[in-house]
């Protein structure tokens, strides 16, 4: 049975980075027991451009039947003046509130070999696992109301809600503690439950699911500020980290400083399992859409080929492959070839397509091994 994935390249340097996508998908289908179809759309500016909205009804289909979606990114100056409600976001944020993805799963992850390309002491970073878990489909990316009103005097208001009810923090809270049983079993919850009421309320639950549900788990809560301030101080202190939409967006940007750059970190998006344990997906770099070096070949597509190896864990239940790509990244980084984002003393320079190369050579080189 062929397995189905939308690609959705996007704006800018997505389709450089989705460019490399396709040639590990290309290897694993030859030299792999899977097969795939493969569709390709418009997202963001380039469907804005194609069909005049940012995430056309045809598209939005085609990603609702697939088994994962595959995202570049999108946005850029060239559709700065657009009206707001059908920027280059909104597309990316329709699709995951019709897709009801409301887990976004974001490892930040230190490779040995990227030690000293963050700006953080080695110590302190070196060996660093964290899983930050954002809810993604509600909070106050999605609350009503919402508006910039009129005052009439010249003066003008603009508002959004902080909304979260209890069964939308409840199913995020146990995406997170399942996922830290599989790993050092602390859950870290952050918000602010000393200024919000929606806070106040996401500590209650949390609480009341870890003692029902959890309590193996070690859990704590954590004020979403000091929680920024500890990822700089000790990160190594967290393990898996559950928060809300805004809070997860901020907070997720600044662990991936922590692994030395952001062209390094890939995501999954997971909807509700069903009874065959099919969900909705959409897996995407984290960073965006970079248009200062799109283009030109320069694109660290790391992120992206990292996000195809969680598609292969958590859509596919394929972790056997997802860990051959992530050991074949990890390889390439330690034998020193780095694109300009990460790149170090003494190192080789590479644009992103040889990076593309150098992971498919070493899939090539195990496989050989294996053999
Ligand atoms: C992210 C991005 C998006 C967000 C933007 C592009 C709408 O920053 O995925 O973190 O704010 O969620
Ligand atoms: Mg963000």
């Amino acid at each position: 049975m062929n397995h189905s994935i939308v690609i959705l390249p996007g704006d800018g340097i997505g389709h450089e980075v989705m460019a490399e996508v396709k040639k590990i998908i290309g290897w694993v289908q030859a030299n792999t027991d899977m097969s795939f179809d493969i569709q390709e759309d418009h997202l963001g500016g380039a469907a804005i451009d194609a069909y005049g909205v940012p995430l056309a009804d045809s598209t939005l289909e085609k990603c609702r039947k697939a088994d994962a979606v595959l995202m570049g990114s999108v946005g850029g100056p060239k559709w700065d003046k657009v009206d707001y409600a059908i920027r280059p976001e909104a597309g990316l944020l329709k699709l995951r509130k019709e897709l009801d993805l409301f887990a976004n799963l974001r490892p930040a992850i230190v490779f040995d070999s990227l030690v000293d390309a963050s700006t953080l002491k080695a110590e302190i970073v070196r060996g660093l696992d964290i899983m930050i878990v954002r809810e993604l489909t509600g909070g106050v990316y999605f609350g009503e109301p919402r508006g910039i009103e009129d005052l009439g005097n010249g003066q003008k208001r603009g508002f959004n809600t902080q909304t979260y009810t209890t069964a939308e923090i409840e199913r995020v809270g146990r995406v997170a503690f399942e996922l830290a049983r599989k790993r050092h079993n602390r859950v870290t919850s952050c918000e602010k439950a000393n200024v919000m009421e929606s806070g106040k309320l996401w500590r209650e639950v949390i609480t009341a699911l870890h003692a029902a549900e959890y309590s193996d788990v070690t859990l704590n809560h954590m004020y979403a500020d000091n929680c920024a301030m500890q990822l700089l101080r000790n990160p190594k202190q967290f393990d898996v980290i559950v928060t809300d939409n805004l809070f997860g967006d901020i907070l997720s940007d600044e662990a991936s400083m922590l692994t030395g750059s952001l062209g390094m970190l890939p995501s999954a998006s997971l909807g509700a399992a069903d009874a065959n344990g099919r969900r909705n997906a959409l897996y995407e770099p984290v960073h965006g859409s970079a248009p200062d070096i799109a283009g030109q070949g320069k694109a660290n597509p790391l992120a992206a080929i990292l996000s195809l190896a969680m598609a292969l864990r958590y859509s596919f239940h394929r972790g056997d492959i997802a860990e051959l790509i992530e050991w074949a990244v990890e390889d390439v980084l330690s034998a020193g070839i780095r694109t300009a984002d990460i790149m170090a003393d003494s190192c080789t320079p590479v644009g992103t397509a040889a990076m593309g190369d150098a992971v498919i050579a070493r899939l090539a080189q195990q496989k050989a091994n294996a053999a």
